[in-house]
């Protein structure tokens, strides 16, 4: 007992010589810069005006994103890498033999961020100047950095947390690492490429084909045309990026998953696990194993984690010399059969899924938020009224994986998430001068880089507590066109989701949320604009008809949308003239409200007769084109009323709960 006391303190001591090493750092930075500077001619940094602003465009500054970005595997000494490098494009892949050491980019560029995006730098990209944007396809990125001497003699880790699409990573000269996926994070083992206590130059190659060409990769939303319901793209190092000291032999994944019952499975070796009383130090239960092997422990009693109450419990775990820290939550995710009807659980319990479809995209940074706090007050929004659940999101392709930090935040704040994975569009197509479509459909080399993304993504993602549900699927309508056929036989949302629930049993899946249903996963999952039709016994050509062998469930509806002022509108033309062409438009706030009462009201009615065990509403936050959100895509307005979405929400768990003490024939 004793010896897990002094581990504690261990953990808080090194936790102050973090910020210690993050002062150090600005300094190494800046004498780096220094050192390198008689040839310093890059264009200084500065943020580009986008369309539209945010709160947040011009409070950034040039640290960005100063948390530690991984708060699962968490080290103590550690450096941000984020901030000022430089940019500059390149010709194409073969630019990639010929990396431009030592000299000095073109443009100071801030990372992370999308190249796109307004906060990336100034002048990089071509907006506002309409919608066709000039995507980087190839670029190289430059840092410099040095190791503290304090590391000498251990494992020094490179981390990033995404690169869009493809990352080549060059040290000193040296290739030290490749990883493709724009979504995933990826470690490289820099120690043999960097020098300690001395200057270290980095250089990243990026190539993000997006759509262009016949690639077809997992791209969620993104497009080089931009329209409707597709967005402007994000090319680069639109996550942090740092370094970490660990020891010879170090932990480099660590999957835990703990349920109702108190028991958890870590892999590696020791675990601590803390009271959930931040006031209390108490060590609920230690457990010794071997490496490799995954292995239970048992906490008594635990706190359960639910949107409620979301209980969280810090985690430490040590190899050898190596230390990290984590957390959990004890919870139970199931279905199960309550009063006839197959239902969601959590921790045993039919829990309603009320949630809002979320795209994460931002005005300013487009996949990179601002900073932590306008990416928390999205969340912050949802809660207050009264969402227990978002979904990071469905519609014709999928976007997005977000930072840790996010899935962190979800897990503190208690919002149950249905994670979509980004999709591979094979609905490539474009229209040719001559008036003929062009279609690029994946091969079977895509498709294979397709399901191996996904099972990454998956394995990174896997010891959220908030993430209930994965939802796989990636394809669209084209797919069951005669076309598709000659790569996969049948209906290929029946082996993803086996392979989903062979990477991870523990959540349910909604394996064709709104799309052409052939009876796969856990939800029958409907989607209809703008009234919803949830578990119900009618059913529209447009719509799937409710299955009761499955957990009836409306993936989206809503989506009523309220044109706002300009200075509230992403201000290009293009997306201006789409504003009525997609969605049902409200012309003012109160009719919008009324509608929105009309719209829940029809949710509840459906939960009280029928089978509905959940919802989405289209959408958060309003996005380029799209005016639909609860609050537009600066953040500047919150459409709803407040007080009557707060009844009407409540008004929908109610119902669910009286289900259970209803004496009312079931349908
Ligand atoms: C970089 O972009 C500029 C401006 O678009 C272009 O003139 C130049 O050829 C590009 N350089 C490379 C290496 O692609
Ligand atoms: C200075 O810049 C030029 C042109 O970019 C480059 O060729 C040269 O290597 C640079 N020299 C130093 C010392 O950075
Ligand atoms: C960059 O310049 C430094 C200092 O002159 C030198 O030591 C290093 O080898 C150079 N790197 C490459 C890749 O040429
Ligand atoms: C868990 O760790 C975080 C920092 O990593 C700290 O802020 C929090 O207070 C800890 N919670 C408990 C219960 O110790
Ligand atoms: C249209 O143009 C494409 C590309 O040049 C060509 O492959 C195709 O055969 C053309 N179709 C017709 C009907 O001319
Ligand atoms: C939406 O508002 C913008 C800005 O006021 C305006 O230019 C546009 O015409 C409006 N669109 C519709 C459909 O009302
Ligand atoms: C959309 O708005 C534009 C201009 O605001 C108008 O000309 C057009 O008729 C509207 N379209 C629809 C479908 O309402
Ligand atoms: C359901 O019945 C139980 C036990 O009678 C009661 O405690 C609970 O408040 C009821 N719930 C609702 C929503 O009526």
């Amino acid at each position: 007992m004793r010896a897990i006391i002094k581990l504690l303190f261990s953990l808080q001591a090194t936790l102050v010589v973090a910020s210690t090493y993050g002062t150090e750092y600005e300094r190494n930075k800046l004498s780096a810069k220094k050192a390198r500077g008689e040839n310093a001619s890059s264009t200084p940094y500065a943020v580009k005006e986008p369309p539209l602003t945010t709160d947040w465009t011009y409070k950034l500054g040039t640290n960005p994103w100063p948390e530690y970005p991984r708060p699962q595997l968490q080290r103590s000494e550690w450096q941000n890498l984020n901030g000022l490098w430089t940019y500059q494009n390149a010709s194409g892949l073969d630019a990639v033999n010929n990396p431009p050491f030592n000299q000095t980019l073109g443009q100071e560029v801030l990372i992370p961020s999308c190249l796109e995006s307004g906060i990336s730098a100034e002048g990089l990209m071509n907006f506002p100047v309409g919608i066709q944007t000039s995507n980087a396809l190839y670029s190289w990125f430059s840092t410099s950095f040095e190791v503290p001497s304090s590391w000498s003699g251990k494992s020094v880790l490179l981390n990033f947390g995404a690169v869009d699409y493809e990352a080549t990573v060059f040290i000193n000269g040296q290739k030290a690492g490749f990883n493709r996926g724009g979504y995933s994070a990826f470690t490289i083992d820099a120690t043999k490429f960097v020098k300690i206590g001395g200057h270290n130059e980095m250089l990243v190659f990026v190539h993000d084909p997006t759509d262009s060409g016949d690639y077809v990769i997992p791209i969620g939303k993104q497009t080089l045309r931009p329209s409707h319901i597709f967005y402007r793209p994000c090319s680069g190092i639109w996550q942090s990026v740092w370094i970490e000291a660990a020891p010879e032999n170090y932990i480099t994944q660590l999957d835990v998953s703990a349920s109702m019952d108190g028991e958890g499975t870590p892999s590696p070796v020791q675990v601590t696990v803390h009271g959930s009383d931040s006031s209390t130090h108490e060590i609920l239960a230690t457990q010794a194993s071997t490496s490799d092997g995954a292995f239970q422990f048992n906490v008594a009693s635990p706190k359960l984690w639910s949107p409620d109450s979301p209980n969280l419990y810090n985690i430490t775990v040590t190899l050898g010399d190596d230390q990290v820290s984590s957390y959990t939550g004890f919870r139970t995710i199931s279905k199960g059969e309550v009063d006839g009807i197959v239902r969601p659980l959590l921790n045993g319990e039919f829990i309603f899924q009320f949630g809002t479809l979320d795209q994460g995209f931002w005005p300013d940074g487009l996949y990179t938020p601002p900073n932590k706090e306008a990416m928390v007050y999205d969340l912050q929004v949802l809660k207050k009224l009264g969402f227990n659940m978002l979904r990071k999101h469905f519609s014709y392709g999928k976007i997005k994986v977000e930072t840790a930090l996010f899935y962190q935040a979800c897990d503190q704040l208690g919002l149950l998430l249905i994670q979509d994975m980004p999709a591979l569009r094979p609905i490539q197509s474009y229209t040719l001068e001559n008036c003929t479509s062009l279609t690029y459909l994946p091969d079977a080399d895509q498709q294979a880089e397709f399901d191996r993304q996904l099972a990454v993504l998956v394995n990174q993602h896997k010891s959220y507590p908030s993430i209930g549900t994965w939802s796989i699927a990636n394809f669209f309508e084209v797919i069951y066109n005669e076309g598709w056929g000659q790569v996969i036989q049948g209906y290929p949302e029946f082996g993803l989701t086996d392979m989903v629930r062979s990477l991870d049993p523990t959540r349910l899946i909604d394996s064709t949320t709104g799309w052409y249903d052939h009876g796969a996963g856990d939800y029958s999952d409907n989607h209809h604009y703008a009234n919803p039709q949830c578990g119900t016994p009618f059913y529209s050509t447009a719509s799937s008809p409710y299955d009761p062998t499955r957990i009836g469930f409306q993936g989206e509806f809503g989506g009523i949308g309220n044109n706002v002022s300009i200075e509230h509108l992403w201000n290009v033309q293009e997306a201006i003239n789409t504003v009525n062409q997609t969605y049902e438009i409200d012309e003012t706030l109160s009719a919008w409200n009324y509608r929105a009462h009309f719209l829940l009201s029809e949710l509840r009615d459906q939960t009280e007769l029928f089978a509905c065990s959940g919802g989405v509403w289209t959408q958060t936050t309003d996005v380029e084109g799209e005016v639909n959100g609860l609050l537009t895509y600066d953040r500047r307005v919150l459409r709803p009323d407040v007080a009557q979405w707060q009844a009407d929400i409540k008004a929908l768990y109610d119902a669910a709960a009286g289900r259970h003490n209803s004496s009312m024939s079931r349908m």
